[in-house]
């Protein structure tokens, strides 16, 4: 068999940016420029990557075992990035809880499809990371590009969530490399079959799971009916308009010859660290987990 060709690029450094955000001041509950439906659907991602992010490091490393050196060296530094933002969004959630929001029913909603996907086989739930990681570097890069999604937004938070983009960006090739290495023996259709089936089942459980958490949070403002419905589709998918914006990307995702860096979108790693590097912020890099 012929090695599997990983257009990861050869010069990618993964490098944990081990930071802290937002632990000294106490934070408006409408941290999202005073609106109810962008503070919402923030919220509502946070809410799932405490458990989410675990479940994808557990997943990844899995296949850890024989992997080759490089992507083996690319799971532990992904390992690191994913346990710190879980770290930071639980912190993050937490200051949500503490403004008053009620995010159990979101939190048991993330626990009911980690569990379902968890009781399949391993494959799957590598299957199913490297399709929210796909989703996770396309937010991921829509949110640093374009800055209508964070205008209003208080520092630390969109500190937070610039900060998490841009690792997502960078280590967005290693569960789809993991998941190549894993399935190399596969007929190329069955791979791009079983692929694009978990791509859909997660797009549904995504776009489903987290418009009704947002509502669910709009609610507990006072926000009700259509009424919310209005505002949460219109934010979503108009102005600003993520899952819109993000529509074309996540389409590429089917085509035959994919790879999560066949878009080399450094560029906005280069410039986000360019600007953390002013003094205020910590750039060093941190020990990698075994
Ligand atoms: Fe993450
Ligand atoms: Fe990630």
């Amino acid at each position: 068999m012929t090695a599997t060709i990983l257009p990861t690029p050869a010069d990618l450094s993964i490098t944990p940016r081990d930071r802290r955000f937002g632990r000294a001041a106490t934070p408006r509950r409408l941290w999202h420029g005073g609106s109810v439906e962008a503070t919402a659907i923030y919220n509502a991602l946070s809410t799932t990557f405490p458990a989410g992010e675990a479940f994808f490091v557990e997943s990844v490393r899995k296949f850890r075992d024989g992997a080759p050196p490089r992507l083996a060296e690319e799971i532990k530094a992904f390992t690191t990035q994913e346990a710190i933002h879980s770290r930071e969004h639980d912190a993050f959630n937490k200051r949500a809880v503490n403004a008053g929001y009620d995010l159990s029913k979101l939190e048991a909603q993330v626990a009911k499809r980690l569990a379902v996907t968890g009781s399949k086989p391993p494959i799957v739930s590598l299957a199913a990371t490297m399709a929210l990681e796909h989703f996770t570097a396309i937010l991921a890069h829509q949110l640093l590009a374009n800055p209508k999604h964070l205008a209003g937004a208080d520092r630390d938070a969109a500190d937070l969530w610039r900060w998490h983009a841009v690792e997502e960006i960078e280590h967005k090739g290693v569960a789809y490399d993991t998941w190549l290495h894993a399935t190399r023996g596969w007929p190329r259709f069955k791979r791009w079959k079983v692929k694009a089936k978990v791509m859909l089942y997660i797009t549904r459980n995504f776009l489903v799971d987290r418009t009704n958490g947002a509502l669910e949070l709009m609610r507990q403002d006072g926000v009700t009916g259509l009424e919310a419905w209005r505002r949460l589709l219109w934010y979503l998918w108009v102005g600003p308009g993520m899952f819109r914006k993000i529509a074309g990307a996540w389409l590429r995702f089917f085509m035959p010859g994919f790879h999560p860096w066949n878009e080399d979108d450094r560029h906005l790693l280069t410039a986000y660290d360019a600007n953390a590097g002013n003094g205020t912020e910590p750039k060093r890099k941190v020990r990698r987990s075994a």
